[in-house]
């Protein structure tokens, strides 16, 4: 029944695309899940899709434009669909929609449904008052006092042996070039005991490693048991208990929040795995503190030192903006230092984008897009070429990797080592969600190449 109407409860096609944070990835599983009873089932591609979701990014300008450009793309795909007697409801969700939901509609008047990211579990009344009649227009970028959380139905696919989980939404430190406060809303921790029901439920659906989400995942503090309050860290501890939960990670941290009990966990909890983002966006205090960071580099630095203490073979990654407005030579240069001191694994840089709404953006000293691609590239020269020896120095050593999926040659598996390096192995005998020993052979660009031990399993 591909050309049923919406709302019948027959099956429909559904596509969603998904931009921006990990975030995002987690809220386009859970509406899938929010439209699975109303009969829709996810495809590929969309070109005869009945629903297509695009869950949105606001982050930098280049990410909201790409969603107006991907909307012109599919208006004639929902003009044939029209032409043939169909309907593709046309949804844009996540961060664009919340921050600029009026306009959107004013520039894509096609578009059926505009909503927030904490509106979502609203999407079935919101389809069905989109599919009344021709022409209806739904916008829903509300912050709802009840969380939707509540309202999300249980797990019943993990998507695969690694899943995400948000423990933490929304932030309330705005740092002066940042959209993410006016887009996901103040902060908020999910109770405790809801996400630990919602680990066993990924858990039981086939997941063995399971990635925290929150903008400041490490400003946690959700309700525990017995009316008290629970860190990350006591979150973590509390997961490593589930039988069959082989790996834990956890993102996006905010050095502020990098909390004794949590420093500690990467010592003594073996299913936290050795890898932590912690993003300080530049090397210079100047900097840092007209970006309202509310920490200083010599602080970054002892963290980063207290972490390594307890957990030796932490692989570090950061985030960097350069070019933020008022940065001089001198105050970039502080960056290439400190990245050279503290040696990362990887990292992502950006060149400064001035936001609508924000702080930064109406500073008068914003720099050259010529002097912020120069130093985007001298930066980002310094962290690959870290980034390669890193990797290089995994060759020839035997590391636990998770295998996820089938790679492109037959008989070729990938998965990650606890670092987070993707790791591509000749393991016809092993299956996907194994552990496995692997002696690493080769570095490649982005990836490692390996080959199993024998009987090394477990
Ligand atoms: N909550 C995380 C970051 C979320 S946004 C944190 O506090 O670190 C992800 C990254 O995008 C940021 O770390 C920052 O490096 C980058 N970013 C955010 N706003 C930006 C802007 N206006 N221009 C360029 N990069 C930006
Ligand atoms: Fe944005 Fe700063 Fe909040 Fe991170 S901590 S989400 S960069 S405002
Ligand atoms: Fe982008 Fe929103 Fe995530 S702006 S980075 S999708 S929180």
């Amino acid at each position: 029944m591909k050309h049923a109407e919406p709302g019948a409860n027959s099956t429909k096609s559904l596509y969603i695309r998904t931009y921006g944070c990990q975030m995002n990835v987690y809220d386009s599983d859970r509406m899938a899940e929010v439209l699975a009873p109303l009969g829709y089932q996810l495809v590929g591609e969309p070109d005869d899709a009945d629903m297509v979701i695009l869950n949105t990014c606001h982050i930098r300008e280049k990410a909201s434009e790409k969603i107006y450009s991907e909307l012109g793309r599919l208006r004639p795909m929902q003009s044939d669909k029209a032409a043939r007697g169909g309907r593709m409801v046309l949804a844009v969700a996540g961060c664009v929609a919340q921050a600029e939901g009026a306009e959107m509609q004013r520039r894509a008047p096609f578009v059926d449904i505009v909503l927030g990211p904490q509106t979502y579990h609203r999407l079935p009344e919101m389809v069905a008052r989109a599919t009344r009649a021709a022409g209806n227009r739904v916008m829903d970028t509300d912050f709802p006092v009840r969380p939707k959380f509540d309202d999300l139905p249980e797990r019943s696919s993990a998507n695969g042996v690694t899943a995400f989980l948000t423990v933490q939404e929304g932030c309330d430190k705005f740092c002066t070039f940042c959209v993410v406060p006016y887009t996901r809303g103040e902060e908020y921790s999910r109770p405790a005991g809801e996400i630990v029901a919602e680990a066993k439920q990924l858990v039981q659906a086939g997941a063995r490693e399971i990635t925290l989400l929150g903008q400041n995942v490490n400003a946690y503090h959700g309700a525990g048991g017995g009316g008290g309050t629970w860190s990350l860290a006591r979150l973590i501890r509390e997961l490593a208990d589930i039988d069959g939960l082989a790996r834990i990670r956890y993102t996006t941290s905010h050095p502020r929040d990098m909390t004794d009990d949590l420093i500690a966990a990467h010592g003594d909890v073996p299913q936290l795995m050795p890898y932590l983002h912690l993003p300080i966006q530049s090397g210079s205090n100047r900097v840092l503190v007209a970006m309202n960071r509310k920490h200083e580099v010599a602080d970054y630095e002892r963290t980063i030192d207290r972490l390594r203490a307890a957990r030796p073979d932490l692989a570090l990654s950061s985030d960097f903006i350069v070019g933020f407005p008022g940065e001089s030579r001198r105050d970039f240069e502080d960056t290439l230092a400190l990245v050279e001191r503290v040696e990362f694994a990887s990292a992502f840089s950006f060149k400064y984008s001035p936001r609508p709404g924000t702080p930064a953006a109406t500073e008068m000293l914003q720099i050259d897009e010529s002097e912020k691609q120069q130093r985007l590239s001298e930066l980002q020269s310094l962290l690959s070429s870290q980034q390669d020896a890193f990797n290089q120095a995994m060759v020839g050593r035997t590391i636990p990797v998770l295998l996820e999926k089938p790679g492109r040659r037959s008989g070729q598996l990938v998965g990650r080592s606890p670092y987070l390096q993707p790791v591509h192995a000749l393991a016809p005998d092993r299956a996907i969600g194994d552990i496995v020993d692997l002696s690493i052979t080769a570095r490649h660009a982005n990836s490692l190449a390996a080959q199993p031990l024998a009987e090394s399993s477990h």
